[in-house]
């Protein structure tokens, strides 16, 4: 789990030749193979502004006191629907050919169902015309988080899945004749977990109940949406979908954490990654899925992706939390483990582990990494042109060697997005942490590069770690 999780985050087409061919050679001087993904990613929810779009639960949540660390709102964000083109020259001029950003349901399809908004689908068409004209292959996420308030229950009922697959074949008519990836959802553990079962994130539930509902329904919605938009598709795209994964350990010697981070790893982990690579639930939902699963869902979830997005920040790190409605929460890294700006654990190590565990246990998909960096404050008093964050290009340095070691041990990987191009609303957290690669003025909504731009879109353009 990438935040400090649990609680705390509150409170192929285009697969490179070299990949579909086999294992990657990768040395230190060579560390990626040709044709790799460099990216940037990014969110609707984040960095639009909500003109002309419908609510999405993050609005209602965000208007519920308390929820939002410094009471923001998503409503103006940084404005990227209006400023996509600029901030793509950004993109392009630094040397990267890749972006990741979704599309906000709500925009397409207001109420969450029925016919799409004439406006809504017009603004992806000319971002997705824009990045093309840039040289910018454009990656689309169809679910970031932002599900429409309108739909009845959310991720609580069995209908918000028929709903997703219908956008989903909606976004894919419109934009399929030109792009050529899409990603199903953006970690459905993270909004069943935090989401369903801390409360922490929207729609700020706390059952086991809610938690289990969210964990099928998301499965089965990306299932079917997997089908929908295969068969919308005017000519056919990489499809696959994106899961936060992270290694689970004990935070302690107990028997009690040992227990607790087994059942996260089934919780955050494997109820996502076993049934979309064709295995049953985990034997510890058997209870929880039952009173869920109908004939044939499991097939539908087993949807045999074209890729699998990994986005990876740090370990988890486990302890037991008996009175919690998982049993279990986010405790400390191992001592003297270094941490972000906002007190993420720096593990790059975990980015091997993980890599070889999916290479191991899931018949080696190939894999993008579609999120990783880091928050970190800016030098005060601010300094005149590009910003200096020095620990942020050493963040993405050691997690880019992470990577470049999985591939040179076999697994397929095919690029990596760094997390994020601007600073962003950052949910819970409000406007308060910094993952930009760029700096947004809150006031101005003035953009700056930040060193860490310049610097990693030099390894772009050399296809290895500068
Ligand atoms: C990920 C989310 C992304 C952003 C980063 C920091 O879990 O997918 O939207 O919040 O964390």
């Amino acid at each position: 789990m990438p935040r400090s999780a649990l609680i705390s985050r509150r409170s192929l087409l285009a697969i490179p030749a070299a990949l579909a061919a086999g294992p990657a050679a990768a040395s230190p001087s060579s560390a990626f193979p040709r044709g790799f993904t460099w990216g940037l990613a990014a969110s609707a929810p984040q960095t639009e502004s909500a003109a002309g779009r419908g609510r999405s639960i993050w609005d209602v949540f965000a208007a519920e006191p308390g929820r939002i660390k410094d009471g923001s709102r998503p409503d103006v964000c940084t404005a990227f629907d209006q400023r996509y083109p600029a901030d793509l020259d950004l993109v392009a001029q630094a040397g990267f050919n890749a972006f990741r950003f979704s599309v906000a349901w709500p925009r397409v399809q207001p109420d969450g169902r029925g016919a799409a908004s004439p406006v809504g689908l017009d603004l992806y068409d000319r971002m997705v015309d824009a990045m093309l004209s840039r040289r910018i292959t454009p990656w689309v996420t169809l679910f970031h988080w932002d599900l429409p308030a309108a739909l009845p229950g959310g991720w609580l009922e069995r209908d918000t899945c028929a709903r997703f697959a219908d956008y989903a074949a909606l976004v894919g008519r419109r934009l399929g004749d030109r792009a050529r990836h899409f990603i199903m959802l953006n970690e459905p553990s993270v909004v069943a977990v935090l989401g369903h079962a801390y409360g922490g994130h929207a729609p700020g539930l706390h059952s086991r109940e809610a938690w289990a509902a969210a964990t099928h329904h998301q499965n089965l919605a990306q299932g079917l949406g997997f089908a929908a938009l295969r068969a919308a598709l005017p000519r056919p795209a990489a499809v696959g979908t994106t899961l936060a994964l992270s290694p689970v350990h004990p935070a302690d010697a107990s028997p009690e954490a040992a227990a607790a981070a087994r059942a996260m790893d089934d919780a955050w982990n494997r109820a996502f990654l076993d049934p979309l690579f064709g295995q049953p639930y985990p034997r510890s939902l058997d209870a929880d899925m039952a009173k869920l699963l109908r004939p044939g869902d499991l097939a539908h979830i087993a949807a045999r992706p074209d890729f699998l997005g990994v986005n990876y920040y740090a370990r988890s790190h486990v302890k037991a939390a008996p009175g919690s409605v998982l049993g279990a929460a986010s405790g400390p890294p191992p001592a003297g483990t270094p941490r972000t700006g906002i007190g993420w654990a720096i593990e790059p190590g975990g980015l091997v582990e993980e890599l070889r565990g999916i290479r191991d246990s899931y018949g080696n998909p190939a894999v993008y990494i579609t999120e990783t960096g880091a928050a970190f404050p800016d030098p005060a008093p601010a300094p005149q042109g590009i910003i200096p964050d020095p620990a942020r290009v050493d963040f993405l340095r050691a997690y880019l060697g992470a990577a470049a070691q999985a591939a040179a041990e076999g697994c397929r990987l095919g690029g990596v997005f760094a997390w994020t191009l601007t600073d962003n609303w950052e949910w819970a957290e409000g406007y308060g942490p910094r993952f930009g690669l760029v700096q947004v003025d809150r006031a101005t909504l003035r953009r700056t590069p930040r060193q860490s731009l310049g610097w990693l879109g030099r390894c772009a353009r050399a296809n290895r770690v500068v």
